[in-house]
């Protein structure tokens, strides 16, 4: 299929660019490269052995993404461009509604005018809130989000599941994620957070490389095994293996559908700390800190949908995790200005 892959650049979207066309498709990228580096989709095509069309577009361009439409006609969208800081969106709600929001509307307006009206959009497990069910089916009810990035997932999934029953020739696939980190087994691709880590894994692999002296964790007085937060971390690379069996659901014609994408299995902040430090001989100072507002003790999904309706199922355990975003971090201290 030829798939307009939005934010293609970025963390997740270039692992799924990768996956895409080792399965065969045609991804066309449109990314406005606001977080992100066109060294990525440079390491993708080395990977791949095939170049990656790239638009520079900002999805708010109308007449930017028109171009686009006007030299391809696409089977599918996978839209992951969207601003992803949960601090930054609560001091900058504006900024996050009129990104995400104003973005994607853009979008989609352009995507029905050319007929192109299949969609994997990109959800995250915040739209559950604090859960009402442990582990999370989707048949969990969306809870209260506590930021703008959260509500904006929230508002998106609403909004393209309302295209959707206006006018049943969509398609529309929802994905909600749990915790991606980790990278491509290469070492060539990876996160490249900007400033100062906000999730786990990032700032962990920057203690270990150096550039950071203790990771702070952040309560352990939860209610869980050890006090810290539980978490469901998944490879990068399973998350872009889930987009790729996704369009399967689309080429059935399956309206509108919800999946988790995530193990199943959760795991603590001093579980992340203890299996980096095995998979890679490397230590990891820590220190315990006050809770982070906003956090909740636990979060993990119940993933058989997926694997009952997509055939998809997380292959790698957290070690291999924790393995391959040491590889790419010690290769690339400094992302991909290395
Ligand atoms: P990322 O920041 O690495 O990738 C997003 C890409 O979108 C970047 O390349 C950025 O330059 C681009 N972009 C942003 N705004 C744009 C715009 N207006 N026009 C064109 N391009 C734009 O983030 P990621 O981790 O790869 O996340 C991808 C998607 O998945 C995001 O929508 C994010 O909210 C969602 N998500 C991520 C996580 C996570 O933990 N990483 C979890 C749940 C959901
Ligand atoms: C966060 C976001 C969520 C977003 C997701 C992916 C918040 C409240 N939630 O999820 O909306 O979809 O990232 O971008 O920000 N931790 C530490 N020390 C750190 C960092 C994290 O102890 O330096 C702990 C946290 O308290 C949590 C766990 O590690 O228990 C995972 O944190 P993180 O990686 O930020 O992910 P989430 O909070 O699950």
């Amino acid at each position: 299929m030829k798939i307009l892959v939005t934010g293609g650049a970025g963390y997740i979207g270039s692992h799924t660019v990768l996956a895409l066309i080792e399965a065969g498709h045609e991804p066309i990228v449109v990314d406005n490269f606001c977080n992100s580096s066109e060294k990525s989709l440079k390491a993708v095509s080395r990977l791949a052995g095939k170049d990656v069309p790239c638009y520079r577009v900002d999805i708010r361009d109308r007449e930017g993404l028109e171009k686009v439409f006007a030299e391809h006609t696409f089977d599918a969208c996978i839209h992951f461009a969207g601003l992803k800081c949960v601090p930054e969106s609560t001091r900058l709600p504006l900024k996050y509604y009129e990104n995400n929001l104003a973005g994607s509307l853009t979008l989609f307006g352009v995507m029905a005018e050319h007929h192109c009206k299949n969609i994997i959009f990109s959800s995250s497990a915040t739209v559950y809130g604090d859960p009402a069910i442990i582990p999370i089916t989707e048949a969990c009810p969306k809870g209260v989000t506590t930021n703008a990035y959260g509500e904006t997932k929230s508002m998106l999934e609403r909004i393209l599941t309302d295209i959707q029953k206006a006018d049943p020739e969509w398609n529309v696939v929802l994905l909600r994620y749990f915790n991606p980190i980790g990278a491509h087994r290469s070492g060539e691709i990876g996160e490249q957070p900007n400033g100062i880590p906000n999730n786990l894994m990032p700032y962990v692999t920057q203690v270990a490389v150096g550039k950071r002296e203790c990771l702070s964790v952040y309560g352990n007085d939860y209610d869980t095994h050890d006090g810290t937060g539980v978490r469901d971390y998944i490879h990068v690379c399973d998350l872009a293996d889930g987009h790729v069996k996704a369009l399967s659901a689309i080429q059935k014609g399956c309206g509108t559908v919800v999946y988790n994408l995530g193990t199943g299995t959760g795991y603590s902040v001093l579980d992340v700390v203890k299996a980096f430090e095995k998979a890679t001989g490397v230590s990891v100072p820590y220190a315990v800190r006050e809770r982070r507002a906003g956090d909740i003790a636990t979060c993990y999904s119940d993933p058989t949908k997926a694997e009952r309706e997509l055939g998809w199922k997380a292959k790698y355990n957290l070690e291999d995790m924790c393995r391959d975003a040491w590889r790419w971090q010690k290769n690339h201290p400094n992302g991909f200005d290395d």
